[in-house]
């Protein structure tokens, strides 16, 4: 039998927590041979309901779920943890930004970042979901002392994955056909789903697809406001698609990405296409045979597109400015 793989995940009892469980335990993302023990970590108010979750996981009698441990104490929660997904924290209502959550959930990530230091295991990588994600995963980062940056991620997969399926629609094709999907910068109402290097069956989606006014216009803004689009209809944010876009993008990151292509997600910047070193920014990256990752070098950026991905990249300065006082001198 492999060593069982240990995974923690804050906000357990949450509505993502409950639909990122069950797939966790069933062998989807680490595949039918390896076992995996489930760390789950909540506030006192959902020790209840988790432990409702922890029946049901026991419930499902699944062969690779090796052993679930419910707690509080962060450091239990993420002891030994090969990925940490930090989704715990408040989602945002109807008329708000994810940027209006940066005071309530902004100081979560301090003590969690702390506490994965302590005690993961040296290989942790850690996955920011809770909003707003990209400067949370700054904060728990700059908390984390001794845990290199490349190790820590904010999910920008939804968004790609909401943009593929708009084109997938426009185009009247499957949405597999549609690669090379980059989102840039935050995952906020300022992203930038970049149709110009995607790609349907191997062409350029601006061949494909010729309106191009759509592509600047409706295109872009469907995907920048999905999320509160589902809040208005659902009168709750996306849950099942959010957790379906954490486990793509676990899986991405445990697996050599095709030829050609990229997938997309916020990582420590390194100064590449011009952004600002140390923002955590959604780029092109490709998971290499070795299990490391590398950003897409040498994806043209035209003028248009500059211009979206300064704003976005603006937008992620004035939020770390605005936690400054989160992040150790
Ligand atoms: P939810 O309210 O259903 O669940 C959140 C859970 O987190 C609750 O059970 C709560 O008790 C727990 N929690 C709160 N503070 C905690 C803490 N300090 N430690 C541990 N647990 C804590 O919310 P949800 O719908 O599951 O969403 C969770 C977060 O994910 C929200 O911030 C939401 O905006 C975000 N989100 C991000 C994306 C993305 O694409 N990045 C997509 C969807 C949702
Ligand atoms: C989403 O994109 O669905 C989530 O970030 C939730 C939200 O607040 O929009």
């Amino acid at each position: 039998m492999k060593t069982p793989i240990t995974v923690s995940i804050t906000g357990a009892a949450g509505q993502i927590g409950y639909a990122i469980l069950f797939r966790l335990a069933s062998g989807f993302v680490f595949g039918p041979d390896q076992p995996v023990n489930l760390r789950l970590i909540e506030i006192e108010p959902g020790l209840p309901a988790l432990q409702g979750v922890v029946m049901e996981l026991e419930d499902c009698a699944f062969p690779l779920l090796n052993e679930v441990v419910a707690t509080t104490d962060l450091d239990e929660g993420f002891k030994g943890a090969n990925w940490a997904l930090l989704i715990g924290s408040v989602p945002r209502k109807k008329g708000m930004e994810r940027s209006d959550l940066l005071g309530i959930n902004g100081k979560i990530f301090t003590g969690q970042g702390e506490a994965i230091a302590r005690s993961a295991a040296e290989d942790v990588r850690v996955l920011v979901v809770g909003n707003p994600c990209n400067t949370n995963a700054l904060i728990a980062m700059n908390n984390a002392a001794g845990i290199s940056s490349d190790r820590f991620f904010a999910m920008t997969r939804l968004d790609e994955n909401r943009a593929k399926s708009q084109l997938a629609t426009k185009a009247g094709v499957h949405c597999s056909d549609v690669t090379n999907l980059c989102i840039w910068g935050n995952h906020s109402a300022t992203q930038y789903p970049d149709f110009t290097n995607a790609k349907i069956g191997g062409k350029p989606v601006t061949e494909v697809i010729t309106d191009r006014e759509w592509l600047e216009g409706e295109f872009i803004k469907t995907v920048q406001q999905r999320g509160a689009a589902i809040i208005a209809a659902r009168g709750a944010s996306s849950a099942a698609s959010a957790a379906n876009a954490a486990l793509d993008t676990v899986k991405s990151l445990i697996t050599p990405t095709p030829e050609g292509d990229w997938h997309s997600v916020a990582i420590c910047s390194d100064g590449s296409y011009g952004i600002e070193k140390g923002l955590m920014a959604s780029m092109p990256i490709r998971t290499k045979a070795d299990g490391s990752w590398e950003v897409v070098q040498g994806v043209p950026v035209c003028e248009f597109s500059q211009g979206k991905i300064d704003a976005t990249i603006n937008e992620l300065k004035e939020e770390k400015e605005a936690v400054q006082g989160l992040i150790p001198a």
